[in-house]
């Protein structure tokens, strides 16, 4: 029941010369991890986004001590506030000519009841329509880096908790504009919401972008500040069912590394992967469930309309 944890960057992950790469929240976490990792397989360049630029530095600070010769830029960007998003992205691209990687990373879990600054449930906003936007603005580039240098990868970070998806709907479009306050494990029902957004937006990525592979990543649960910050009774709920699966948070980001390293043709787009580079076994009815993907594309394409 355990994942099987077989990684060895050198050996799965090829030197990434020339390369462009970009973590959302790579400030901490499964992004700094993965941030670290792939500095060392030596991109031509890094992008790190989010909001603590003092936590980035220190991640800078230890990339350069371990020899990498990767240039790395903290990418300002707040994923509750679309604005910040906007910039973020059009800063990117005034910047760069190609991008190689985006790994859609960032991420918040169980939190209380609220509203972005556009007005979405807290994790809804940050954990899908954040990233929906920055992934809509930067496809072009992607597009073009995958004919030109023949790969360009998203790699889109889910979590098995869409398991706990409310139940007849799994998305409750009429509600992302409202706390969703729900009653029982109200956090986690929110916080699933929108990591089956993420499956979902990363199954209808590859549909309609067949050029860029789109690797979907449960990255297995690991002690983070995002566990380490929950309550003991959101604790009890991500432990117990996670008894004898949990990984040394060290090994937390080797999923989403892998993503990065295993060639294209070994993975299927779209799909979601377990632990390291398995695929899952881990699907709901709302996982597979074509018409709601579409309606999912659909509505976040009338809610960004006035961003793009
Ligand atoms: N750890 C697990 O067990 C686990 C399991 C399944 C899936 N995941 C997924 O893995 C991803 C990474 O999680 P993690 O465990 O590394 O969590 P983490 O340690 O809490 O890191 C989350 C990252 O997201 C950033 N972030 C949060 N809110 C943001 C916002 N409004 N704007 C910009 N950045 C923001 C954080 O930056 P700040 O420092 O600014 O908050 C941080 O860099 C998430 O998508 C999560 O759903 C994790
Ligand atoms: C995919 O790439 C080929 C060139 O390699 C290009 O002709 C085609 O238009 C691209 N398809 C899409 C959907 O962008
Ligand atoms: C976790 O707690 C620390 C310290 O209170 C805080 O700085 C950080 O933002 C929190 N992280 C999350 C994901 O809530
Ligand atoms: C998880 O990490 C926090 C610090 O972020 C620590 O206090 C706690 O003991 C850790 N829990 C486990 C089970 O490792």
């Amino acid at each position: 029941m355990g994942y099987n944890v077989d990684f060895v960057l050198e050996r799965d992950v090829p030197e990434l010369t020339g390369k462009v790469v970009l973590i959302t929240g790579g400030t901490g976490g499964l992004g700094a991890g993965a941030a670290l990792l792939l500095a060392k397989r030596n991109p031509a360049k890094l992008y790190i986004t989010g909001r603590n630029e003092a936590a980035t530095q220190k991640i800078i600070k230890q990339i350069h001590d371990d020899g990498s010769s990767t240039e790395v830029t903290f990418l300002p960007c707040d994923q509750s506030s679309l604005a910040s998003v906007k910039q973020a992205a059009d800063t990117f691209l005034v910047r760069e000519s190609r991008l190689d990687v985006l790994m859609a990373n960032a991420g918040v879990m169980a939190a209380p009841p609220g509203l972005t600054e556009d007005g979405y449930e807290v994790q809804f906003g940050v954990n899908h329509v954040a990233h929906a936007l920055l992934i809509r603005k930067l496809l072009p580039l992607l597009d073009q880096t995958a004919i030109t240098h023949g790969d360009a990868r998203i790699v889109m970070l889910t979590s098995l908790a869409f398991i706990l998806a409310p139940r007849g709907h799994g998305i409750v479009f009429d509600e992302l504009r409202t706390p969703q306050n729900y009653w029982f494990l109200g956090g986690f029902q929110r916080y699933a919401q929108s990591k089956l957004a993420n499956l979902l937006h990363g199954r209808e990525l590859a549909r309609r972008y067949p050029n860029i592979t789109t690797i979907v990543i449960h990255p297995g649960e690991s002690n983070t500040s995002l566990v380490g910050n929950l309550s003991w009774y959101h604790k009890i709920v991500v432990f117990l069912p996670n008894i004898g699966r949990f990984l040394p948070v060290e090994q937390g980001c080797w999923n989403q590394v892998w993503a990065v390293g295993v060639p294209k043709d070994k993975v299927v787009s779209g799909e979601m992967y377990e632990p390291i580079g398995a695929l899952t076994k881990g699907y709901t009815q709302y996982c597979l469930d074509e018409k709601l993907a579409a309606r999912l594309w659909d509505w976040t394409d009338e809610e960004l309309k006035a961003w793009l």
